[in-house]
């Protein structure tokens, strides 16, 4: 479905279920990461890209009073009714709501004035899927609340403030590179973000013979929140050991160096850091050039770190990959890994267009003979970040 015809959807959708058509219409795209895994709570580098799967969210002013929000979604679990006379607060631990409902608090927080309004959510960013369903749906909030409230916000701010969103409301320490792509997605590039100065580079990525496959295990492991916060409390205990502020002032030799001084996990788990902060901007650096088979390599060596040093892969992702690596450049796949937080979700493979079809049948089939689950497969553009549809 283009962005359009899901818009209209959308629009349908509302008109059925409150019986009066929409005012306003946002949406915000869902990422895909090519490479840069972990390393954005680090000050590292980051290199996602939008891919062309949205939430979109259609609201008009409530008919209840000027204070008064009612949140409903198309999967139907039932309708949110926030009260803008009392303070807002968190649901129970993993209710989508908490993602608008952060953003609303946000915004409420700089002195905005939403009013009442009633609002309908609908996705096609696969969800739990590890390709930021839950940063679509904060920045189309936000977005959806720059056009109710008139506060416009700077492309970092309104990342941050649907970052905090997270922190606060969905209880997930996460970095900032879900959002920011969610925010700064451009078609048809990747974007070279630097964490530390949050300053976006776009990476042209036309070549027609090139494509980003995205292949999703369909498992999610429900270890993903603890063990989140477990990495980052580790990486920022290999940063204080090395006496820096960040894994992104650390080098491979000074962690060597270091190995006595720190835990075996510990060491391992800055290793990956900081061989994936190198990595990132070299990557970058390969799709510019078109060097595709570097590009590959480093996907590759990527995966590895983040399975073995990281420990943050699960055996079906594994699968995927050693399926795609054994299809081989022969077979059209360049490179694969593992994308997102991990324990599940997606990984990534940069294939050769005119294979895709071949490539995404015998993964599929190889993947479901071995697991005896079936995958779900799709290409996409780069894509554009959070748009206002309708004002
Ligand atoms: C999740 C987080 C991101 C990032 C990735 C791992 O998607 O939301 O901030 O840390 O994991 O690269």
């Amino acid at each position: 479905m283009t962005l359009n015809e899901l818009s209209r959807h959308t629009a349908e959708q509302f008109t059925k279920t409150y019986g009066r058509p929409p005012r306003w219409i946002a949406a915000a795209p869902g990422r895909v990461n090519v490479i840069g895994e972990h390393t954005d709570y680090n000050d590292g580098f980051v290199l996602p890209m939008a891919i062309d799967r949205y939430t979109v969210i259609a609201a008009a002013p409530s008919n209840n009073g000027a204070t008064k929000i009612q949140l409903r979604s198309t999967l139907g679990d039932g309708a949110i009714s926030l009260d803008l006379t009392q303070p807002l607060k968190p649901a129970a631990k993993g209710a989508w709501s908490n993602y608008p409902v952060g953003v609303i608090a946000g915004f409420l927080a700089r002195g905005a004035k939403p009013g009442g309004f009633d609002a309908l959510i609908h996705s096609t960013v696969p969800l739990g899927g590890g390709l930021s369903s839950s940063a679509a749906l904060e920045v189309s909030t936000a977005t959806l609340l720059e056009a109710i409230t008139g506060l416009k916000l700077d492309p970092v701010d309104k990342a941050l403030l649907c970052q905090k969103a997270e922190h606060d409301y969905a209880g997930m320490p996460c970095g900032i590179m879900d959002q920011f792509i969610s925010v700064m997605g451009k078609k048809d590039h990747l974007l070279l973000l630097d964490c530390r100065s949050r300053k976006p580079e776009l990476v042209p990525m036309t070549d027609p013979t090139k494509a980003l496959l995205i292949i999703n295990t369909n498992v999610k492991h429900e270890l993903t929140g603890g063990e989140y916060a477990k990495r980052r409390a580790q990486c920022e205990q290999a940063a204080r050991i090395l006496g820096v502020t960040s894994l992104r002032d650390a080098t491979a030799d000074m962690l060597v160096r270091a190995r006595g001084r720190m835990d075996e996990v510990v060491f391992r788990r800055a290793r990956h850091v900081i061989s994936e902060i190198e990595r990132t901007p070299h990557a970058a650096e390969g799709v510019r050039a078109s060097n595709w088979p570097t590009v590959g390599q480093l996907m590759y060596a990527s995966h590895s770190s983040l399975r073995d040093d990281y420990e943050v892969s699960c055996p079906e992702l594994d699968a995927v990959v050693d399926i795609a690596q054994a299809i081989g450049l022969k077979g059209g796949v360049i490179g694969c890994r593992m994308t997102g937080g991990g324990f599940g979700g997606c990984a990534v493979a940069l294939v050769a267009a005119d294979s895709v079809a071949a490539i995404s049948d015998r993964i599929a089939s190889e993947y479901e003979r071995r697991t005896k689950i079936k995958p779900t497969l799709f290409v996409s553009r780069p894509a554009a970040g959070a748009t206002l549809l309708q004002a």
